[in-house]
């Protein structure tokens, strides 16, 4: 199993009364899936995201990304873990904007003190259609080519799993659209494991299986669902929080 999330708790106490945002999140993403995970506003979609990477670490239950318990690792090791078997895509870009796309795609190597190989930034950027834009830095890229250079840098690596939190929330439809079809592609034709955040049920149809959170609980899952029932459903869980 890629990515395993068992009874995960996770208990905000930063204001004056704790907040639940996740309630006993039990969930399994397998090898070579697209999984997307839907729900109200404030249902704990980001935060069962962040636990999952390792990037916030639960109040309780556990979490392993391929065999390795996150509970289990230092704050090194953890780092090191998210940092070469996890790729994560932001609803905005997070690209550094002082550096050119490549360098941006190469910064994960840069930062493990790796030197990419020759040619492995060339290819991540043809992977997602960008060869051509290499040298253009995030000011002279469009919304959608800089979240491809986002995905790009997800790969660099070659993740186990990558997770992406509303990658097209900031893309018109038809930037989505291609955004969308370059994910698919990664898990039809690479074999890659993502766990998708979205709001929209056409983005989520796109997905294998979408899972649905409300009040930080699962709340239903759809295997091979339409956007219509993916809407319905969404619709069915907003009206009763
Ligand atoms: N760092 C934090 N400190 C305190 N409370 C937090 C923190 N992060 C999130 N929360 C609370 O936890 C709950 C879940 O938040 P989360 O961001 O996971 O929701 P979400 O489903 O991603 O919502 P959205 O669709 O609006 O992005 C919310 O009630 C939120 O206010
Ligand atoms: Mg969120």
């Amino acid at each position: 199993m890629t990515v395993s999330l068992r009874d995960v708790r996770m208990i905000y106490r930063t204001g004056p009364r704790p907040v639940p945002a996740l309630d006993g999140v039990s969930v399994r993403f397998p090898p070579a899936t697209f999984s997307a995970v839907m729900g109200p506003s404030g249902s704990g979609k980001s935060t069962l995201l962040h636990c999952a990477a390792g990037l916030e670490r639960p109040t309780g239950g556990t979490v392993s990304i391929a065999g390795t318990t996150l509970g289990d690792l230092g704050e090194t090791a953890l780092t090191r873990l998210r940092r070469d078997r996890i790729g994560f895509i932001f609803q905005a870009f997070n690209l550094v904007s002082s550096l050119t796309a490549a360098q941006n795609v190469a910064l994960p190597l840069r930062l493990a003190g790796r030197r990419p190989a020759a040619g492995a930034v060339t290819a991540a950027l043809a992977e997602v259609g960008l060869a051509d834009r290499a040298g253009h830095r995030p000011s002279e890229l469009s919304g959608g080519e800089q979240q491809r250079v986002a995905v790009a840098r997800a790969l660099i690596t070659r993740p186990a799993v990558i997770f992406a939190d509303e990658p097209t929330g900031a893309l018109d439809n038809r930037t989505s659209r291609q955004v969308l079809e370059l994910l698919r592609a990664l898990v039809d034709e690479h074999g890659q494991t993502i766990v998708m955040v979205t709001h929209d049920p056409v983005a989520a149809a796109v997905a294998d299986r979408v899972l649905m959170l409300a009040d930080g609980r699962l709340a239903g899952e759809f295997t091979e669902a339409d956007a219509g029932a993916i809407a319905a459903r969404m619709t069915a869980l907003e009206s009763a929080c």
